[in-house]
């Protein structure tokens, strides 16, 4: 499996933060930005490289560059707390929405949006989701975009529920997944404990 639970003193501190009930909307918004700066830069760490030459004042050098495309997929609505972290070192990143809101009361996934460009075929995608809750609607994301020819998936979240990441893991094993933090279980309603309640309603003051 591969699932890596990305450590860093300050992702604990801004964690703390989002997780807290008093937290305002607003620095609940600003944590989230800071932590997908900081889960982008841990996950981009050995991104594959090519080499180029670069001419110094002084002499020829080697230079890098990524070697790869890449398209943000964040999942309407939480996921785009996520996107302008991956966008501030990958902005030339395609980016695709998907929506998906999981039923109150079945807890099912229900699609209702999607926007995926023929360019994901070459591209990495990377599909941006705070929570990780059952994994239905991450795992109806790697569908569709597997369905459009998606080819190199990975998957960033900021806390995971173990039921979400083996549900997706089950169903899509090549899909590299990355959490800030991995929690306990799920409640009875399905929701992540200890979590941080739902994301895309604190995220956006609903
Ligand atoms: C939440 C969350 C994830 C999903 C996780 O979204 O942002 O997308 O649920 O749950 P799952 O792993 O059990 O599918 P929600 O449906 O509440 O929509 P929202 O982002 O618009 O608030």
């Amino acid at each position: 499996m591969h699932f890596t639970v990305i450590e860093h003193a300050l992702l604990k501190a801004d964690l703390s933060v989002i997780r807290d009930e008093k937290t305002p909307n607003g620095l609940f918004r600003n944590r989230i930005a800071r932590i997908s700066e900081i889960l982008a830069v841990e996950i981009l760490k050995n991104a594959e490289l090519k080499h180029f030459s670069v001419q110094t004042p002084l002499e020829k050098t080697v230079g890098f560059g990524l070697r790869n495309s890449y398209v943000l997929v964040p999942v309407l609505r939480a996921g785009l707390g996520l996107v302008d972290g991956f966008l501030k070192f990958l902005p030339d990143a395609g980016v695709s929405h998907i929506g998906v809101s999981r039923d109150e009361t079945t807890h099912e996934p229900n699609f209702y949006y999607s926007n995926i460009p023929e360019k994901i075929q070459e591209s990495i995608c990377i599909i941006l989701d705070p929570m990780l809750a059952t994994g239905g609607s991450a795992t109806l994301a790697a569908d569709l975009l597997k369905a459009k020819g998606a080819k190199r998936l990975m998957l960033v979240s900021v806390v995971a529920a173990p039921e979400g990441v083996r549900k997706l893991n089950e169903h899509h094993p090549d899909i590299a997944i990355y959490t800030a933090a991995l929690d306990r279980a799920l409640n009875v309603n399905k929701f992540i404990l200890p979590g941080l309640g739902d994301a895309g309603d604190r995220i956006f003051g609903t």
